[in-house]
């Protein structure tokens, strides 16, 4: 054999033998290191499966629970909307070593390891790297951002709702939404309202007017391309990807989300042009994505437990009226409705919106009473808190605001990461006030003109799609608290 035939055929040999070792490193040798790493620990955890990690056992387990009924008395959804974490902090303990795909997962929901975590001041955990369609979706926006570039943002972030600008610009153009709202309604009395996609339109019209100056019609058409965007990049992250070949060509999935981007990005450009601040595209998409869906899930759980619960409504009711009478919202008032802030608590811990903060290991850290090694991924699990008995006591599923009738530290027994359902430290919710106050408006304006009330249509099924929603929405009876009104 000549001298180049050999080359010709040792050549490709040599790549494939490369290539070869590196996708066995990858995708055996590292994770199995990772799970002895842990379990040496004391951390267990579902064992590592060859590329799928517990993918399949997770999308198995999720169609199971998907069929099982809910009762209204007992809010417990844990079991349901995350069955396999739910699982399998009953059979490893409350911290755990889990694989999506080749990727680790800790998932910890141990209250002293969540603070040790998320109020890290050293910054050894970052934001994960976003998947190639995750970072279609929020670019570089405030929610995806380290360092400098987030101290930059978050600041401008922080000015815009603080405050001053938030009774100035925000309150009047939120109560404009709700009477927008309000005005549909009229003529409905009576019949069976969908509160779901009534407190979507209003969301999305709030941020439409206070994000991009513009009114929701002009908004709708990068609203309706951001949810079909925010779908796709769901529904990849628990797709396991398969090594080479995903590098090789486009997927559907990943054409069509292209072409959303561009529509958004230019659909954008068009409102902000008018303002003349072309730096804004992403943190617009980050204050709807963010802002819209969590609010919209607060709004829609608060209507439906206050209409199984006359009690609470009548007390909210009575709340309202003392502060404000029949007049619009105003700021010293919604920020002293204590009654109401304890109801949203109450919902947020039950039916709260965020279904655990990520957060990726940037160098080896060495914790109090761990190690933990470069580039897992932490999930602090609040839902998983915000469930525990041994924090809430043996009535920890029933819809019961009087345990924040003294405050927070009372009601968790003094455990300070018992309930974040806005996150914890540096990297916590910027649009918090924000969305308090937005939802305060919009509850204290239709309790003042309607008394409601569950329909019997409504079935309650629970499912998480980026927060947890009713999947047939929530059907509800109002009445007219006058009848001239
Ligand atoms: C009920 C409503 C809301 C809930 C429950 C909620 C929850 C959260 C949580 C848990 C985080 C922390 C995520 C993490 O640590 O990984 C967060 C961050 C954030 N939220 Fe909210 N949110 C709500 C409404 C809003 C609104 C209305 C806006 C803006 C208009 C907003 C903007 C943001 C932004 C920009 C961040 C990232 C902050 C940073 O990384 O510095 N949120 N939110
Ligand atoms: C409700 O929770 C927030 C933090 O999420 C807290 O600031 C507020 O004081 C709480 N309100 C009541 C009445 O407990």
């Amino acid at each position: 054999m000549s001298a180049l035939m050999k080359l010709v055929i040792l050549v490709p040999c040599c790549f494939f033998l490369v290539a070869l070792i590196k996708f066995l490193y990858n995708y055996l040798w590292t994770p199995l290191r990772i799970q002895h790493m842990m379990n040496s620990q004391g951390i267990k955890g579902p064992p590592y499966r060859f590329i799928h990690g517990n993918n399949n056992q997770v999308t198995r387990m999720k169609v199971e629970a998907s069929t099982k009924p809910m009762s209204l008395t007992r809010h417990d959804i844990f079991p349901r909307v995350q069955p396999h974490v739910h699982s399998w902090l009953n059979t490893y303990g409350k911290n755990y070593l889990s694989w999506n795909g080749v990727q680790a997962e800790l998932v910890i929901s141990e209250p002293e390891l969540v603070r040790e975590v998320l109020k890290n001041s050293k910054k050894a955990f970052l934001k994960p790297k976003p998947t190639l369609l995750g970072s279609k979706l929020l670019g570089k926006g405030l929610v995806m951002v380290e360092g400098e570039n987030w101290v930059k943002q978050r600041k401008l972030a922080n000015f815009a709702f603080h405050g001053q600008s938030l009774k100035q610009n925000m309150i009047p153009e939120v109560v404009a939404s709700v009477e927008t709202m309000l005005e549909r309604w009229k003529g409905q009395e009576e019949k069976e309202m969908e509160v779901y996609q009534e407190f979507r339109l209003l969301t999305a019209e709030v941020i439409s007017r206070t994000a991009f100056g513009s009114s929701y019609l002009e908004g709708e058409k990068i609203f309706t391309m951001l949810d079909k965007l925010s779908i796709l990049v769901i529904r990849d992250i628990f797709k396991t990807r398969i090594p080479f070949i995903s590098k090789l060509w486009k997927t559907a999935d990943l054409v069509e989300s292209e072409q959303l981007q561009k529509g958004i990005q230019d659909c954008v450009m068009e409102i902000i042009m008018k303002r003349e601040d072309k730096d804004l595209v992403d943190e617009c998409k980050t204050f709807y994505l963010a802002g819209q869906g969590n609010v919209n899930s607060l709004l829609g759980w608060t209507v439906l437990l206050l209409s199984i619960h006359g009690d609470w409504q009548e007390k909210a009711r009575r709340e309202v009226f003392e502060m404000f009478g029949n007049q619009n919202p105003h700021p010293e008032g919604i920020a002293k409705l204590k009654t109401m802030s304890m109801i949203m608590n109450e919902t947020l811990r039950l039916y709260g919106p965020s279904n655990g903060l990520y957060r990726r290991v940037g160098r080896e850290v060495q914790l109090e009473k761990l190690v933990l090694p470069a580039n897992i991924h932490l999930v602090a699990l609040n839902i998983a808190l915000h469930n525990d008995p041994q924090l809430w006591g043996d009535d920890v599923h029933l819809f019961k605001p009087e345990r924040f009738a003294q405050g927070i530290a009372k009601a968790t027994n003094h455990n300070a990461a018992a309930f974040f359902p806005f996150g914890l430290g540096t990297r916590s919710c910027v649009g918090m006030t924000f969305a308090t106050t937005e939802a305060k408006i919009a509850l204290s304006m239709i309790l003042q003109r309607y008394t409601m009330t569950l329909s019997p249509a409504y079935v309650h099924k629970p499912v998480l799609l980026i927060t947890y929603k009713p999947q047939h929405g929530i059907q509800v009876i109002f009445e007219a608290l006058h009848k001239d009104a």
